[in-house]
């Protein structure tokens, strides 16, 4: 006996076309799971069809309906199931993230074949407040402050916030194995054609605009392959437990800008950002990377981001690399 679980059974995924979740599945079926994905509209072939595409899609995935929203809606999907990841969000935040939360962790309570659910958190539950020492990097111990959240109108941070904190509660009460994969600001390659939010950020910065990435000041990136590979590291690897921060380098604004220039000279990237008062800090991701996870790098992170924009006709200009 090693270090993990012996077989590649089933698990579920929800949200199975978003972004997170379509790198997560095109992982699991590589290691030989096999996968229940949960969609709204499983009849929708042009949102799906870049999961169809998938090595090992056609004999080790199933597309089922469920929707946050409907209560047991997720009963079938996760019947049968070994583990389940929990990454579908809904657009609405706050009463739907944590209902819909509590109401997949609900369907997985009454699986009585269940071994561990990874929930897709976020690195915001746990950067915002303005009572640490930025000497010291902020580790999985942090909470984000629900006082700071709702004054500052973070709204996405504190429904994130809400929704791990209810999933901790539920799974503690009822004696559920969770552990939750809280990533950073996720940069890469989209598989389905549809622009995800990060992507079309990350798409407005190389056209010049400068709004989104101002408001982000400071942030944490990461690879999306590193946050796919990151929940089947937590899921399999027995001794996983708690929080997981999802990071490989945190960075000033500025700094990107920097990078980017530097590296991407024929796009027209804003200058420069007006600096915003906002605390300093960084992520101490040990707890991860003892694990043996290693990141890659920003620059692997853009360079494939601009390949996957350039390749699906989101931007004209093509990339001279320096
Ligand atoms: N992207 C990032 O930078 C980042 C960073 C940190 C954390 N996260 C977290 O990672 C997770 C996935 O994010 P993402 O960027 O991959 O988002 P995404 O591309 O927007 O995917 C979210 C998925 O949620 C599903 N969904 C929405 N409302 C639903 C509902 N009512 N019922 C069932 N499914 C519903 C949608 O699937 P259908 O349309 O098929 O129903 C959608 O594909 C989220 O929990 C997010 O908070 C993301």
């Amino acid at each position: 006996m090693g270090d993990k679980f012996e077989t590649k059974g089933r698990v579920c995924v929800t949200g199975a076309s978003g972004f997170v979740a379509s790198w997560l599945i095109k992982r699991l079926l590589l290691s030989g799971y096999h996968v229940t994905g949960t969609v709204r509209d499983p009849g929708n072939d042009k949102k799906l069809g870049h999961l169809w595409r998938l090595e090992g899609a056609k004999e080790r995935l199933r597309l089922v309906k469920a929707d946050l929203m409907v209560e047991g809606s997720f009963d079938d999907a996760i019947r049968g199931c070994d583990g389940v990841f929990h990454s579908a969000s809904p657009a609405e935040i706050l009463t739907p993230a944590i209902e819909g939360t509590l109401n997949v962790l609900r369907s997985c309570k009454k699986n009585p074949s269940l071994k561990r659910v990874v929930l897709t958190s976020s690195s915001s539950t746990a950067r915002a407040r303005d009572d640490f020492d930025p000497k010291i990097p902020l580790d999985e111990s942090s909470w984000s402050s629900v006082e700071l959240c709702e004054r500052l109108q973070i709204w996405y941070a504190l429904s994130k916030t809400l929704a791990e904190r209810a999933a901790w509660e539920f799974c503690n009460e009822n004696k559920i194995d969770l552990v939750t994969v809280l990533p950073a600001f996720v940069v890469g390659p989209s598989l389905s054609p549809d622009l995800c939010t990060t992507a079309s950020d990350v798409l407005g910065l190389l056209q010049g605009k400068t709004e989104r990435f101002e408001w982000h000041g400071r942030m944490g990136y990461v690879h999306i392959d590193d946050v796919a590979r990151c929940h089947i590291l937590v899921y399999e690897h027995k001794k996983a437990r708690g929080r997981y921060l999802c990071s490989s380098i945190v960075l000033d604004n500025n700094e990107l800008l920097s990078m980017l220039s530097t590296r991407y000279p024929n796009f027209p990237i804003p200058k420069r950002f007006e600096a915003l008062d906002r605390p300093y800090y960084e992520w101490n991701t040990s707890k991860i990377t003892s694990l043996g996870f290693k990141f890659k790098s920003i620059e692997e992170m853009f360079d494939d981001c601009i390949a996957s924009l350039t390749a699906q006709g989101h931007l004209s200009v093509q990339p001279s690399y320096n």
